[in-house]
């Protein structure tokens, strides 16, 4: 008992002199920071300008710094809050987390985030990270922003469509928030300088509104910030804001081409992963690829590669860094590399701009991104692997000379490099825009196309929108948004096909099955196929396969997975029963972070189905209720076989083919309605369940009347 007692003591010392020099190194780190050289500059011009734009190079600090430098300021003052809008949710988390840290509290209590389907905030949340979509989401029940002192828009460079359309909210609410508000709050319908905002029916908008009737507002201090060096547009938008430089440091970066095209970059991105750790100095590697498939299926290959080495040169660590990777591992990234041990991190674009990694040296770029196209004409969106953009090509190689000189490999031959665009079209001008209009219009923007966009979308997927929403029945015969299954459909945090369908099958008794569907749907990869053990992982699938596709076989695994633990709860602890679900995952060949992900969308989406009082039931075994119900709720997607096999799209008339990866790929049904367009070498569906034709006019009579 003694000796334990003693160990226990001796390592809470080292704890504490861990912590003590880990505080030691962070504030040290702050206060080397580019912007921690400018700050009572920078409050100065946050005080004299209510819009503001700083540009500043990545890892200057303005993310983790600068609304640290605005609560200290006295922005926080009356209860207040700083809101950080970030466009990609991994960012979110990480830089709450750090900012957290480096204030010495618990995250979610001063520093919170809160990204779609995780809320890690309190009323003591003074600086909250957020995603741009959720800032949208929260104006739904706040027009005014009321509870924040400033906003603060971050990587608006990257131009996502949310960032876009915040940006143009916000200048509205900028507005109205300068001028006395008592006498807008008179009239049941509130005027927002255009926006007529109707009262929630949940009573929370509603008080709100009442909590601020009589007093004014403060202005709303609003913060633009980018990396990239053109701030011409957003000064431009805001009419003639100023703009602030930040001094970064940058050190020469050295740039290497390929001699030949390379025609498969995973293995030329794995090859250079290798030489470099082979052959040059130490330092860190930081790889970009398209997604967490290429990511994972690189993890994979490079750790089994490192086996293979001799002792003295395992010393390598690979570090997977994406969208959906759980927010615990996200972090690993961040964690400085062990004496004697190179990292390498693999990564979406994230780490372009949003993440900053400490450590790297090398950088190693295909020169591929993915990105979602919209076809208005054809209304099919899907996710494409593009070329960068030269903007993006320059920004990953910049990231290997952050701590000093660095190398960058790029994995194409040098005049490829000139025939790059310069910079990426915005993201507004190649996405469906169902999502915005329908935003747009809970906002109480009923015309669409006289939004003060920084940059319009095309008409034409404008128009290709609204019909889409029409035809889901959001948006009723005077333009506004339906009652009750428009409103419902804006409060669901769901592309709204997805949202229509939950509301379509609480109606038939199978919102159960579809909130399954829907989570597992909005997630990458649940299988995955390792190249050595094909058979095997084909054989599991099997086992889970229905029939109809792939809609009842993703629910089949889901329901699996809560069997397994509902077996496993009473004897195991949560650590362990996680572990052993891991381990279920191995044995059959599912992706335990995918199914982790689509679980915990389950739980928040069946949170806010719930609130919204929709009949959650099951249909039990009755499979063609629920099929019939895919029917009803996808009949805009729908595909019939052709004479050779092939697929045509009906709302297209595109020519696809079934994806090898549905359980349909050699049943080939006549008529099936699917989820998912993907466009590689061929035209692909994805997610396919087969249904009955003569369904379709019985179950969408406006849309299939219309077409025959
Ligand atoms: O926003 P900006 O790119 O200007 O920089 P930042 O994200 O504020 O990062 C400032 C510094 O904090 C960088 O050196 C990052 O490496 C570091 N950082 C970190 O160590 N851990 C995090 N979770 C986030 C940032
Ligand atoms: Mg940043």
């Amino acid at each position: 008992m003694e000796r334990q007692g003693l160990n226990a003591k001796v390592s809470t010392n080292d704890c504490k002199g861990e912590n003590i020099s880990r505080k030691r190194k962070i504030a040290e780190h702050r206060k080397s920071l580019p912007v921690a050289s400018v700050e009572n500059l920078l409050i100065q011009e946050v005080h004299r300008n209510n819009t503001l734009i700083i540009v500043g190079e990545t890892g200057s600090g303005k993310t983790t710094q600068i609304p640290q430098f605005l609560f200290n300021a006295g922005f926080c003052r009356d209860g207040k809050a700083i809101g950080v809008t970030q466009p990609r949710r991994v960012a979110a988390v990480t830089v709450a987390k750090r900012v957290a840290e480096e204030c010495g509290v618990e995250v979610g209590q001063k520093v919170g985030y809160s990204i779609r389907f995780e809320d890690v905030t309190s009323s003591s949340t003074r600086i909250k990270y957020m995603t741009d979509g959720l800032l949208l989401r929260e104006a739904l029940l706040d027009p005014y922003l009321s509870r924040y002192s400033v906003i603060i828009v971050d990587e608006a460079h990257e131009r996502t469509v949310n960032t876009d359309v915040l940006l143009g909210f916000l200048k509205k609410v900028q507005k109205t928030r300068s001028r006395s508000l008592n006498d807008s709050f008179n009239t049941r319908n509130t005027n927002i300088s255009g926006l007529v905002l109707e009262n929630g029916n949940n009573g929370k908008y509603v008080s709100s509104l009442r909590q601020h009737r009589g007093r004014k507002l403060p202005p709303l201090k609003l913060i633009i910030m980018s990396a990239s060096l053109d701030a011409r547009l957003f000064s431009e938008y805001f009419g003639g804001a100023r703009a602030f430089r930040v001094q970064g440091r940058q050190y020469p970066v050295a740039i290497f081409y390929t001699r030949k095209h390379v025609s498969d970059y995973s293995e030329g991105t794995l090859i250079t992963i290798f030489q470099i750790h082979l052959e040059e100095s130490p330092g860190d590697i930081l790889a970009f690829l398209t997604g967490q498939e290429e990511i994972e299926s690189i993890e994979n290959l490079a750790k089994d590669k490192i086996q293979k080495l001799p002792e003295s040169k395992r010393n390598l660590v690979i570090i997977p860094i994406y969208s959906a990777l759980p927010s615990e591992q996200q972090l690993r990234v961040f964690a400085p590399t062990p004496p004697g041990v190179r990292k390498v991190i693999l990564a979406t674009n994230i780490a372009e701009t949003s993440v900053t990694i400490p450590g790297i040296k090398y950088v190693i770029d295909p020169g591929f991104v993915k990105a979602r196209t919209y076809d208005p004409n054809k209304g099919m969106e899907s996710l494409i692997v593009f070329p960068t953009s030269k903007a993006q090509a320059l920004q990953r190689s910049g990231r290997a000379g952050r701590e000093g000189p660095g190398k960058c490999f790029r994995q194409y031959p040098e005049d490829m490099f000139y025939k790059l665009e310069d910079s990426t079209k915005p993201e507004i001008k190649r996405c469906n825009l169902s999502n915005v209009i329908l935003q747009l219009k809970a906002l109480g923007v009923d015309n669409v196309t006289e939004f003060d966009f920084l940059e319009e979308p095309p008409r034409q997927a404008i128009f290709k929108s609204l019909e889409q929403l029409i035809l889901l029945g959001a948006i009723a015969n005077d333009g506004k948004l339906s009652d009750p299954v428009g409103h419902q459909m804006a409060r669901i945090p769901l592309d709204p096909i997805y949202s229509k369908a939950l509301i379509v099958a609480s109606q038939s008794n199978c919102l159960e099955e579809m909130l399954i569907t829907v989570s597992m749907l909005s997630v990458e990869s649940i299988f995955y196929h390792p190249r050595e053990k094909l058979e095997e992982a084909r054989a599991k699938m099997k086992s889970f396969s229905s029939p109809e596709g792939d809609h009842l076989t993703l629910i089949n695994v889901y329901q699996s997975a809560e069997e397994f633990l509902n077996k496993k709860k009473l004897e195991l602890s949560k650590e362990k029963l996680e572990k052993s679900l891991r381990k279920w995952c191995k044995e059959n060949f599912i992706n335990s972070r995918s199914l982790r992900h689509a679980r915990d969308i389950h739980s928040q989406i069946r949170r806010h189905v719930e609130q919204m009082g929709l009949p959650l039931h099951s249909c039990g075994d009755d499979m063609l209720q629920f099929c019939r119900c895919l029917a009803a709720s996808f009949f805009l997607n729908v595909a019939t076989k052709q004479p050779d096999g092939t697929y045509r799209d009906c709302a297209s008339g595109e020519m696809v083919q079934i994806h090898p990866s549905s359980v349909l790929f050699r049943k080939k049904p006549d008529c099936v309605i699917f989820n998912e367009f993907v466009q590689t070498n061929h035209k692909y569906i994805r997610n396919i369940t087969r249904i009955d034709r003569l369904w379709l006019s019985e179950l969408a009579p406006n849309y299939y009347a219309l077409k025959s």
